[in-house]
């Protein structure tokens, strides 16, 4: 069938459809703007950038990570941004309208499953880490309510810990995985705050909480990572982030896991493959350019990840860390990092409210895809749909707090307590997902392979199901060539790369020993 006699038998009534279905949109291209990049930005690029960078030996996966977010999560945000936008109604219901309209099989929905399940289980372990986040911020204004007693109003200018030495600070961490009441209270609170903006709907809670929390946590994590570069070692976290060693990448790249986490990371961080920006798509106003947004988001993403990186190896370096730490790497180097600053106490609390806020756009817009699939099809009326948000959201909020409680204990280190999750490793010795405990097995299962393999689906998707005419109107790019360009790399680059990394990663790599 060619495009016009497409755009005679259905594509007229998606557009129909794609109207009636913005019942929330939001209040401008601004707020999307900056309601996409508070999805994107958050621990993904606090917290698992620089941990996955360490774990991967750093300049290599740096290079190929940004190769991943240019050359294919780009690409793909697009492609998610315009099916929510043509289809309309939840993620589910729009894929199955366009996959409809072209003549596609329904189950192509299988795309928006993966990517619910995915941001689903993402949720759970994500209310656990911005419970430390929250946790820290708790403990600063301990300490500064500390100075401030002994020293008076003087006080306030400490630096954090004052009077500690480094294995103590560093220690703290260890000391914060070994209370488990202590990360399931934090985590609980965070999924509460979390619950009751969701139901809210989009304008009243995402939007707003976005539009000045952003900006500020940008401020702060330039300012300490300009503070991390002169008190740290910023020759040698420069060389370990930037300076690929080529040996090392071809026999990194050999044992496939580099090329995993770092398209992993890329989906991750960028919000992809899980059916969330999907979600946002669906209240994407009209006269929203869709390449414009994304380009946007992919640099602001991308670069809150890179400075993230700046603030933390500096000092992991100057105190001699181990890059390799593991997920809570980052927090032994910021808590040294505002032990070595005057007024560190004060800038720690200010880091970490940011920081928490930064998480908690990303957990709202998490659960917004199983929130908006709650909500159901545009076809319901108004009343049961608010209604089923509500219910639905408190339910998911339920489910996450329980099985984030799972998280938290399989954190505990096994000389601390036996606590069952702490040694039970769900996936045996299954490549890519086993011989890890629940919180490293299911960041590992999401991140690293559903994430992945949405992303391949729609890629697939939006080059070879929906029509090019489709395509080429939501995308609106000025320049034929720029389409084009999207549409080589939609159709062939995203698809070969994703699906030959997953294959080799998870079914070759691991077994030539
Ligand atoms: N991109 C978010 C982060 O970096 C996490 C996220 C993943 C959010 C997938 C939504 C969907 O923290």
């Amino acid at each position: 069938m060619n495009d016009k006699k497409r755009a005679a038998r259905g594509e007229r009534t998606i557009m129909a459809v794609g109207k009636s279905a913005q019942d929330e949109t939001w209040s401008g291209k601004a707020a999307f703007v900056l309601a996409a990049i508070g999805s994107a930005v958050g621990i993904g690029n606090l917290v698992r950038f620089p941990y996955v960078a360490g774990d991967s030996g750093g300049g290599a996966f740096v290079l190929i990570y940004l190769l991943a977010v240019f050359a294919i999560g780009l690409p793909v945000l697009m492609a998610e941004l315009f099916i929510g936008r043509r289809g309309g109604g939840t993620p589910i219901a729009a894929i199955q309208r366009l996959a409809k309209a072209d003549g596609a099989s329904g189950s192509w929905t299988l795309m928006g499953w993966i990517g619910m399940f995915a941001s689903f289980g993402i949720v759970t372990f994500y209310s656990v880490i911005a419970g430390w986040l929250l946790y820290y911020a708790y403990v600063m204004v301990g300490d500064i309510a500390g100075n401030i007693g002994a020293n008076g109003i003087a006080g306030i200018a400490s630096p954090a810990f004052a009077g500690e030495d480094a294995d103590g600070i560093t220690g703290r961490f260890g000391a914060l995985l070994s209370s488990p009441g202590k990360m399931i209270l934090f985590h609980g609170i965070f999924i509460t705050i979390s619950t009751f903006i969701v139901t809210r709907g989009v304008k009243g809670g995402i939007e707003k909480a976005a539009t000045w929390l952003m900006p500020i946590f940008f401020f702060l994590l330039v300012a300490l990572s300009v503070i991390s570069l002169i008190i740290g070692d910023a020759g040698a976290a420069l060389g370990f982030l930037f300076a690929p060693d080529f040996g090392k990448l071809a026999a990194d790249i050999k044992d496939g896991s580099v090329l995993i986490n770092a398209v992993g990371q890329a989906f991750f961080s960028l919000s992809l493959g899980s059916a969330l920006m999907l979600t946002y798509g669906i209240y994407l106003g009209r006269d929203t350019s869709i390449p414009n947004a994304a380009t946007t988001v992919a640099f602001a993403d991308t670069g809150v990840a890179l400075i993230a990186g700046l603030a933390v190896f500096p000092v992991v370096f100057a105190f001699g860390l181990e890059p390799a730490g593991g997920l809570g790497l980052i927090f032994g180097p910021l808590l040294l990092a505002f032990n070595q600053m005057p007024f560190g106490a004060l800038f720690g609390l200010a880091f970490f409210i940011m920081a928490v806020f930064a998480a908690l756009t990303s957990a709202i817009s998490l659960f917004e895809v199983p929130a908006a699939w709650a909500k159901g099809d545009n076809t319901l009326d108004e009343a049961t749909r608010g209604r089923r948000r509500v219910i639905g959201s408190v339910i998911i909020g339920i489910l996450i707090f329980v099985i984030g409680v799972f998280h938290a204990l399989s954190q505990v280190p096994t000389d601390a307590a036996d606590t069952f999750f702490n040694s039970w490793e769900p996936f045996g010795s299954l490549p890519v997902i086993g011989e890890r405990t629940l919180l490293d097995a299911i960041d590992g299962l999401t991140g690293n392979v559903l994430l992945p393999l949405g992303g391949f689906l729609v890629a697939v998707f939006a080059g070879y199901v929906v029509t090019q005419s489709a395509s080429r109107e939501e995308l609106g790019f000025k320049s034929v060539s720029n389409y084009q360009r999207w549409r080589f790399l939609i159709r062939y680059v995203c698809p070969v790369v994703v699906g030959a990394i997953l294959v080799y990663g998870i079914g070759i790599a691991p077994f030539l020993g």
